[in-house]
């Protein structure tokens, strides 16, 4: 039987529900679709590779990983510093919320295409299955200091962002990859650096990614089942355009929460850019057209906007009337908007040229 979320989340915990983080630009969303469109996609471009892909998350190979062995139970972490605790907490909670929309999403992607569209259906049954065991591991990593998050309420009471169909092919499968790129290098470097294992959630890092992976590929075979998602000119525009909201979203939040990765041992900047190389890398397996990463301008540009973005929520913090706030924070919001403008328009990388020789 597939685990639901009710089987993994802790039903007795005996910690504050936690009040969410608020609502933001950068905060996960919770995203609906056209169902019926979902329910009449043609899979006869990549039917083989989606079968291939079924059969392979039916082993379900991460059935006994998600288990919270001694060290989650014999461990301590009192002595972790405040601001160190207060950065890992919001990594938790947000990550918790971007696994749980997952888990939402593909929940009722696989409901909606029951008997419909059967092999679909059953891919969606098998990732909300994964999601939900992600999402109930970090919350319950959550409870370890004495938080969780009441996923049951959430769910009635977020707003729920609509997606047409081709948004949600191309902003999930880019999420599943960048999570696997920041949960895979967490994990190696922390092989490296023992020392610097502050908690044992991060050793399940490694086979935990493999999940995400997985969740890509079929996504992969997904887009490259539609042609008008990667052999029009439209699409070569909403590639460019996907990536950098992913990108310039990740700048934001791991610079906004930089002591947590420094705690780590890790350069918030080293790791940012890390994670934006490889996902951008990887991208070109399905999309048709990726960024120019490597261009003099693309990161420094990145960062100011990260810069600008702090600055921004410093003043959104600080005791000054609102009128004044918004008159000094417009300049920045333009400012950002400028430089992504700039980066969005850099000359990109076509990759339908370079397929057959990305591995
Ligand atoms: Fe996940
Ligand atoms: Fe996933």
């Amino acid at each position: 039987m597939v685990n639901t979320l009710d089987q993994v989340t802790p039903t007795q915990v005996e910690s504050t529900t936690k009040a969410p983080i608020q609502e933001t630009l950068l905060t996960p969303r919770f995203y609906t679709t056209d169902f019926e469109a979902a329910a009449n996609l043609s899979l006869t471009e990549q039917e083989i590779e989606l079968n291939a892909m079924l059969t392979e998350m039916r082993k379900d190979y991460n059935r006994h990983h998600f288990v919270r062995d001694e060290e989650f139970n014999t461990g301590s972490w009192d002595h972790l510093d405040e601001t160190v605790k207060k950065g890992f907490i919001e990594y938790l909670e947000r990550s918790c919320i971007s696994e749980f929309s997952g888990f939402l999403l593909f929940k009722e992607l696989s409901r909606k295409l029951r008997g419909r569209n059967p092999i679909l259906s059953e891919i969606f049954h098998l990732m909300a299955r994964d999601e939900a065991r992600h999402a109930g591991f970090l919350n319950k990593a959550m409870a370890d200091f004495n938080l969780s998050l009441d996923l049951g309420r959430i769910t009635k009471t977020r707003t729920y962002t609509f997606f047409p169909l081709e948004w949600v092919i191309y902003t999930v499968y880019l999420s599943e990859k960048i999570g696997y790129w920041r949960y895979i290098i967490i994990f190696n470097h922390l092989e490296k650096h023992p020392e610097k294992l502050f908690y044992p959630i991060f050793k399940k890092f490694e086979n935990w990614c493999q999940d995400e992976n997985r969740h890509g590929d079929i996504f992969t075979a997904l887009l490259r089942s539609q042609p008008k998602l990667w052999n029009t000119w439209q699409s070569r525009l909403w590639s460019r355009f996907f990536l950098l909201s992913v990108f310039a979203t990740h700048t934001l939040t791991v610079h906004e929460r930089a002591s947590f990765y420094e705690s780590l041992g890790l350069n918030a900047t080293e790791f940012d850019q890390e994670v934006i190389r490889k996902t951008n890398q990887t991208s070109a397996r399905a999309f048709p057209s990726i960024l120019d990463v490597d261009s003099p301008e693309f990161y420094p540009r990145l960062q100011r906007c990260s810069k600008r973005n702090l600055k921004i929520k410093e003043i959104g913090e600080s005791n000054v009337p609102k009128i004044v706030k918004f008159l000094s924070q417009l300049p920045l919001i333009a400012g950002i908007f400028g430089d992504l403008l700039r980066i969005y328009l850099l000359k990109p990388i076509d990759a339908e040229a370079l397929r057959g020789t990305v591995h």
